[in-house]
């Protein structure tokens, strides 16, 4: 599998899966785009990947949140290599609390990352990708299928991505656009550090999670870049509209 002219858009690269996912494509000769906030992260991670091929990719420091922002990114994109060919919309954060303790700047913060900038990238990249035949994955969670009750806002956030995975998936078929979704159980990153917890906590919180997983392990995040690579890739040209989970076990309970 390689991707060797093909110009692949990750946002969230700056740490945890889509790291992981730059790392693993950057082994696959593909010409990257690295979206994140923090410009030392995403410096890091692009000089780390130009040591596999010798392939530098570009990077963009932006919020993914911010509308000019996405605009920049799609614009400096298609400035710097004159296409696009995949969108990993991987940029993502969780807010704690359910119905009875959250609050409405917790569900506007975890929509507006999780699911209205996708709507709104995916929007700006799509005349793009018409052109390249390209395909998009998004990253979602088995939390949007398995109720619980920790993280409402982002519970519902990835239930509604997977929703506008199968619909778009469906709406650009006849462009000859793929859609899909991969959806992890838990992963060791950096998404849970914000969450109010001390470390002795965190680490309790892991090890009940992990202890739950059928298969007692977390999922690596490289696991989920090799997933994504294999469904951005020709390999699966007759895959759109589908949910790939990758959680160990943990939706069989
Ligand atoms: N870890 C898990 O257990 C797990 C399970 C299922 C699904 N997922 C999903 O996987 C995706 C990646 O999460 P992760 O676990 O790798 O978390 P992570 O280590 O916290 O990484 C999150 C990434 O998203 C970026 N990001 C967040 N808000 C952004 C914004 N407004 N604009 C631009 N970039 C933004 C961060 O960039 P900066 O740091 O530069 O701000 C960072 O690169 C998320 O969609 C998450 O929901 C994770």
């Amino acid at each position: 599998m390689e991707f060797g002219e093909k110009v692949v858009l990750i946002t969230g690269a700056s740490s945890g899966i889509g790291a992981a996912t730059a790392i693993h494509f950057s082994k696959l000769s593909a010409q990257l785009v690295l979206v994140g906030r923090k410009e030392n992260n995403l410096r890091r991670i692009a000089l780390y990947c130009e040591k596999s091929k010798g392939i530098k990719p570009f990077t963009i420091t932006a919020d993914v949140t911010d509308d000019g922002d996405t605009q920049r990114i799609i614009n400096e994109t298609i400035e710097h290599y004159g296409k696009l060919d995949v969108l990993i919309n991987n940029a993502g954060v969780i807010g704690m609390g359910g119905i009875k303790n959250s609050t409405m700047e917790t569900y506007d913060d975890v929509m507006s990352t999780n699911l209205r900038s996708v709507y709104r990238l995916t929007m700006l990249a799509v005349p793009h990708l018409i052109q390249t035949k390209g395909c998009i994955v998004n990253l979602s969670c088995i939390a949007g299928t398995k109720p619980s009750t920790m993280a409402l806002a982002y519970n519902i956030s990835k239930a509604a991505l997977d929703h506008f995975t199968k619909c778009v998936a469906l709406e650009l078929a006849p462009d000859g656009i793929r859609v899909n979704s991969v959806n992890p159980g838990f992963v060791k990153t950096n998404l849970l550090k914000g969450i109010g917890l001390t470390e002795d906590q965190l680490e309790l919180f892991v090890k009940n999670v992990v202890g739950n997983m059928p298969l007692k392990k977390p999922v690596e995040s490289d696991e989920v870049a090799a997933l994504i690579a294999f469904l951005s890739s020709d390999k699966a040209k007759s895959i759109t509209g589908s949910i790939y989970v990758i959680d160990g076990g943990s939706l069989l309970r």
